[in-house]
């Protein structure tokens, strides 16, 4: 691969105007990156010489790699239903999310979702995500099959929901406990996929089903939990009123054994001090999710807030978020924090949805930047992918200064190819 490249170390990304990727086409891993010249000689003239191993040179030049882009926070089966009309929170998902999703006990619908949306996610240049599934087994297994079958990273498990929501999506708590149980079995930790427990939040789940929630959490250590937290005023209401001997939204997970770790809380906007200090203290990690905040009405998140007590990540949300562009993510979330006066960078925002996002979940052993051994998930870019980009572009100075124009003008369309462990996944249609 010769091409610029760019790995995102920490806050500052490391950036080689002429370099190359070298890897392992068998195990799908990194081999070492560095400049095109270096890698020349140190790979491809000595691989030649002493094995019979062919080295293959794809050329990108002129063109950008970046590790690819991970979303922590997103719900497949509502890519069906994304951008419907004219609701807050709790109207929206009883008019149409519950509905969408009573759909997905047929196994035809949940297959084909599936392939569909992680063909989304390629074309996206996204390559692993954090994924809510509905309350039917079938929908997270139907997900799992087709991520082994790409080999995507991915982490998802059968929502948990058995009060407060439309009779064909509530299982009884053991039942759903006994479901993710078995979908540990199959699925955890089998090739690149990952379980995570799943209550939805804490108005569809009632306190028995959170309590097993986080037994079944507690006796499994490798083990994911993804939930909502906080996200609207009149969700944080209803929840006061379910458990009113509780301190908070908060308190109610933390009383079932819900933080820790290995969880991610989507949105955290409407927190108390004493909530964030729960978050540090347990390790819980926050999902922001820009696009769908805004899209609901539900509230500016405090970036820099959040940031100086627990681990924030960037998602979409989508069928609440508009977008599956992790750009596009990146861009509304730079517009939440100006509405607040606070900066996010271009190169805080790129860290952020690559090797911050692996952190967050407790994977940047695997993925996230270019290290040697880490998996070759990475995304061609095209940054002069259209005549405005191209245009825009000439008129650049900096690196940081096109890195924030492709953060702000770029999507779906940037997106040139999506190589998943090694292999070409996505290849954007010759217009
Ligand atoms: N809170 C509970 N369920 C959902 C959901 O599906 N989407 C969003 N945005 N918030 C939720
Ligand atoms: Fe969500």
């Amino acid at each position: 691969t010769l091409l610029p490249v760019i790995a995102g170390v920490r806050v500052y990304p490391e950036y080689i105007a002429d370099g190359a990727l070298v890897i392992d086409d068998e195990t799908g891993l990194i081999i070492n990156y560095g400049s095109r010249e270096a890698m020349l000689a140190n790979y491809v003239l000595t691989a030649t010489n002493d094995s019979q191993e062919p080295v293959q040179i794809h050329d990108h030049r002129h063109k950008l790699i970046m590790p690819g882009f991970i979303d922590t926070h997103v719900h497949y089966p509502q890519i069906d239903m994304i951008a419907a009309y004219g609701e807050q929170l709790l109207d929206w998902l009883n008019n149409y999310t519950f509905v969408t999703e009573a759909n997905f006990g047929d196994p035809k619908i949940a297959h084909d979702t599936a392939q569909f949306f992680l063909n989304q996610l390629l074309a996206n240049g996204t390559t692993s995500a954090m994924v809510f599934a509905t309350s039917h087994p079938l929908s997270a297994e139907a997900f799992f099959a087709e991520s082994h079958r790409l080999n995507t990273r991915m982490i998802t498990g059968n929502v948990l929901m058995d009060q407060n929501a439309p009779e064909p999506l509530c299982v009884p708590a053991e039942q759903s406990i006994r479901d993710t149980q078995n979908i540990i079995d199959n699925w955890h930790e089998r090739g690149r996929q990952h379980v995570a427990i799943t209550p939805r939040f804490a108005i569809t789940s009632s306190p028995t089903q959170l309590r097993l929630a986080g037994e079944l959490y507690a006796s499994h250590d490798s083990v994911y939990l993804q939930t909502h937290l906080a996200e609207n005023r009149d969700e944080v209401a209803f929840v006061q009123e379910l458990y009113p001997n509780h301190k908070g939204y908060l308190d109610v997970y933390d009383d079932m054994g819900l933080l820790g770790r290995r969880t991610t809380l989507a949105h955290g906007i409407y927190l108390e001090t004493p909530e964030y200090e729960r978050l540090r203290a347990t390790g819980t990690q926050i999902s922001h999710c820009p696009t769908s905040n805004l899209f609901l009405g539900s509230g500016l998140f405090d970036l820099p807030k959040t940031l100086s007590y627990t681990g924030v990540s960037i998602a979409t949300d989508v069928g609440a978020g508009t977008s599956l562009s992790m750009l596009t993510t990146l861009s509304e979330a730079y517009k939440v924090q100006q509405l607040q006066s606070n900066q996010l960078s271009a190169h805080q925002g790129l860290y952020q949805i690559t090797l911050g996002n692996a952190q967050s979940l407790l994977l940047d052993d695997k993925i996230g930047n270019f290290m040697p051994s880490k998996e070759a998930d990475f995304v061609v870019i095209d940054m002069k992918a259209t005549a405005l980009l191209e245009r825009r572009m000439a008129q650049t100075k900096t690196l940081e200064e096109q890195l924030f124009v492709l953060i702000m003008l770029g999507d779906d369309r940037v997106i040139e190819q999506t190589i998943i462990a090694g292999q070409s996944r996505y290849r954007k249609s010759a217009v």
